[in-house]
């Protein structure tokens, strides 16, 4: 059994909510332990070399359409129980999830979340997360999980921040951005090496059949 790396009132949680209310986002560079960024980043790999990672698709339900001239990332969701190092995330996230709700009265239900690895040329052009038919979707959580990366290997994720003012994060190993899914415009810019993430979002309610 793993030792849990960050308990319930940890200041990085708090840091996270207090960022959240003011201002709608939150970046934390340092926000998990580097061996379970590295073990995280070598499920990501693993599953893409068995072939379990799918072209993304955007929009929802039978408008749902892989479109690379949009997002060319490759995804795979994860579940609780399918290995050591998600089970630690997701305890995590429940325990953000927790914090959230215990503090911003965010009423959070379910985190979802998804493995992406985006190839060298992929990006996702500028969008919003909540889906036009289903504000179900609250905060979006992206942890990055590559090692080395420099300036020069791109992939930043662009936030248009109040004023549309650009604010661009390097995807660097172990690095976490939280923002609320409603209103906050983003994009990927074009990775130059393989670009590995883990990208969920906390809902406030199950999506209702249509
Ligand atoms: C997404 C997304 C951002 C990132 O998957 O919706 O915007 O930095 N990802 O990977
Ligand atoms: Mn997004």
């Amino acid at each position: 059994m793993r030792a849990m790396p960050i308990s319930l009132d940890a200041p990085v949680l708090l840091r996270v909510v207090d960022d959240l209310a003011e201002r709608g986002w939150s970046q934390q560079n340092l926000f998990l332990p580097q061996g379970l960024t590295l073990e995280l980043a070598a499920e990501c790999r693993k599953r893409s070399r068995a072939g379990e990672l799918a072209p993304a698709a955007v929009g929802r339900g039978v408008s749902q359409e892989v479109r690379e001239g949009i997002r060319g990332d490759r995804i795979q969701w994860i579940e609780p129980g399918e290995s050591a190092p998600c089970d630690a995330y997701l305890h995590i996230m429940d325990s953000l999830r927790e914090v959230l709700n215990r503090s911003l009265f965010m009423g959070l239900e379910e985190f979802e979340c998804h493995f992406a690895l985006y190839p060298p040329g992929a990006f996702y052009r500028r969008h919003v997360d909540r889906f036009r038919d289903d504000d179900s979707r609250m905060v979006s959580v992206v942890l990055y999980l590559n090692t080395g990366w420099v300036p020069g290997d791109g992939g930043e994720l662009r936030l248009y921040l109040k004023g549309d003012v650009a604010h661009d994060v390097a995807p660097i190993g172990g690095s976490l951005v939280v923002f609320l899914s409603g209103d906050m415009p983003h994009e990927v810019l074009p990775a130059e090496r393989d670009r590995l993430s883990l990208t969920g979002w906390f809902r406030r309610r199950p999506n209702e059949p249509f």
